[in-house]
């Protein structure tokens, strides 16, 4: 175990080349991180970061983290139980539900009018905001003549995004939000319950794709009427999220709507003069060309 203050053995100048030390090689692992999965953890708060990283050298035996860096570089796997480590795949359905409630009222209509309605879910995680618009795109009537495309960095999360199974548990705060979205329906029609888990209707998923991408490394794969993409682009600093911008406002067509939530947002972007603001609070936005 290491010296602590109130040891006598404790040398803080010692500590303090430790702590450099380590931090050279956090730098290291995270600009290889960066390079090889395009996942930028750099300007990520350091404590937690050093915390989790330790966590992860534990479970792979590896005893330091150039060792892990090592490993990461080498095997995508243990690069997504890193991913799941950094517990940036936190989601819920109906989250933030004045969001649904604006897409049901202000994007519904403009949808409306397109005979198939191509939607991107950029970073869908474990697939619960996905499920989301597909139950509001259904109780709309234009789920059956719309595609959904939901896409993840982490295969392990899309893994049990396709399945459809949410904990049981969470299904009385997912019936609040679902109503404060806007909707009418029994939530619980749309799910069985199965041991601790809901499972939601197979049919929901009828019309939905679940696809590994990288909104760094991967290119515009469709052309989409609604891009919805939140609280994915808050990890990633100005030049990824223009990047970014860039690949959503040539991946929409014209008219489309792209989506962003509470915590992001088009101004100060490199495309911020080539959309309409359809709602400033939940960060709609219509592209003019
Ligand atoms: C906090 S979750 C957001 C989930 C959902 N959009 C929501 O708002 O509830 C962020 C998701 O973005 C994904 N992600 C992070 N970097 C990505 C990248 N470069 N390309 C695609 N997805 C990425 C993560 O794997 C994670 O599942």
């Amino acid at each position: 175990m290491d010296a602590t203050p109130l040891d006598p053995a404790f040398d803080p100048a010692q500590r303090r080349a430790e702590l450099d030390r380590e931090d050279i090689e956090i730098d290291l692992l995270l600009e290889g991180v960066y390079r090889n999965y395009g996942v930028d953890f750099r300007q990520y708060s350091r404590a937690s970061l050093r915390r989790r990283l330790w966590r992860r050298v534990d479970l792979e035996h590896v005893g330091t983290i150039s060792g892990l860096q090592e490993l990461l570089l080498h095997d995508a796997a243990v690069m997504e139980r890193l991913l799941l480590d950094l517990s940036i795949n936190v989601t819920a359905m109906f989250r933030d539900p004045s969001f649904f409630r604006a897409l049901r009222v202000q994007v519904v209509p403009l949808l409306r009018t397109y005979p198939f309605v191509r939607i991107w879910n950029a970073g869908c995680s474990t697939g619960e905001e996905t499920y989301s618009l597909a139950i509001l795109l259904r109780e709309a009537g234009l789920y059956d003549r719309t595609r959904i495309y939901a896409t993840d960095i982490n295969e392990v999360v899309l893994q049990r995004a396709r399945q459809g199974l949410f904990p049981l548990e969470k299904m009385q705060e997912y019936t609040e939000n679902y109503l404060a979205g806007g909707g009418t329906q029994a939530f619980s029609q749309y799910y069985t319950a199965a041991y601790e888990h809901a499972q939601f209707d197979r049919s929901l998923a009828d019309n939905i794709v679940f696809a590994q991408h990288n909104l760094v490394s991967d290119r515009s794969f469709n052309e989409f009427q609604l891009i919805v993409c939140r609280n994915v682009m808050i990890y990633f600093d100005k030049a990824l999220q223009d990047a970014v911008h860039r690949l959503f406002h040539g991946s929409l067509a014209r008219l489309g709507i792209l989506a962003l939530g509470h915590k992001e947002s088009i101004s100060f972007t490199s495309h911020e003069g080539d959309y309409d603001v359809v709602n400033a609070d939940e960060r709609l936005y219509r592209k003019l060309q």
